[in-house]
């Protein structure tokens, strides 16, 4: 079976999404890998990946190149970063992550990914990481605290990507708060530095998430 591009390094392929795996024979969580024209694929899981359920919900500006370097704040044990680096495979995903433990399950990914970064370091200090980073093409930011935007200032500020993505998780914020005013409260905050080009509820692949595309303006 045909895969077809839909975007830069992403594919259309058996009813879900995949990217072209930058180290063969490697799996990251427990995504399918396929073999088709001497090429392979990995499936890639909206329920696992917040930018695989964006896509999939229609997202139509996709900020990503073969090229692009990116900032990733919040990368955990690497699955939607490991996508980001079979899609930007000329680039560098720089991947911010303060959990010890997180990070632990992050080195031995991007031993084998070897265009993924990985950091030890509180996303609230940009200033611990940035002369570790070249240059940020987008940032993207999913971390469940409670100054989301805040956060996203700070490291757009410094590092000053043309596009960033973020991931606000309204219970994070305010456990109480109607969710909705939370969500339009926090991308208040960013409309100073940011034009906003699309915000996907991601519903029914992460029911707590909204996410919003951004433009820097
Ligand atoms: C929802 S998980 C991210 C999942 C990942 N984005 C993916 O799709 O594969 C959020 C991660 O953010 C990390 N995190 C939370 N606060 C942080 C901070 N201030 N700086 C860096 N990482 C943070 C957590 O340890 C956790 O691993």
């Amino acid at each position: 079976m045909a895969a077809k591009k839909v975007h830069p390094g992403v594919y259309r392929f058996r009813g879900g999404l995949a990217t072209l795996n930058y180290a063969p024979g490697f799996r990251v969580y427990d995504e399918k890998l396929i073999r088709a024209r001497g090429r392979e694929y990995r499936m890639w899981d909206p329920y696992r990946s917040k930018l695989s359920a964006a896509l999939l919900k229609g997202l139509k500006s996709f900020p990503f190149a073969e090229d692009s370097s990116v900032l990733y704040l919040g990368a955990s044990s690497g699955t939607t970063p490991s996508h980001l680096s079979d899609i930007c495979c000329q680039g560098f995903i720089y991947c911010v992550e303060c959990s010890k433990r997180m990070m632990r399950e992050l080195i031995p990914v991007s031993m084998k990914k070897n265009n993924m970064i990985p950091i030890l370091a509180d996303a609230n200090r940009p200033q611990d990481y940035m002369h570790t980073i070249a240059s940020v093409d987008v940032l993207y930011q999913d971390v469940a605290q409670k100054n989301q935007s805040e956060i996203l200032l700070k490291n757009a500020r410094i590092f000053k990507p043309k596009h960033a993505i973020l991931l606000i998780k309204a219970r994070s914020i305010n456990a109480v708060e109607n969710p909705k005013k939370v969500f339009r409260e926090e991308i208040n905050q960013l409309k100073g530095d940011f034009r906003v080009r699309e915000k996907i509820d991601l519903r029914p692949y992460d029911k707590d998430h909204v996410f919003v595309n951004l433009e820097r303006k």
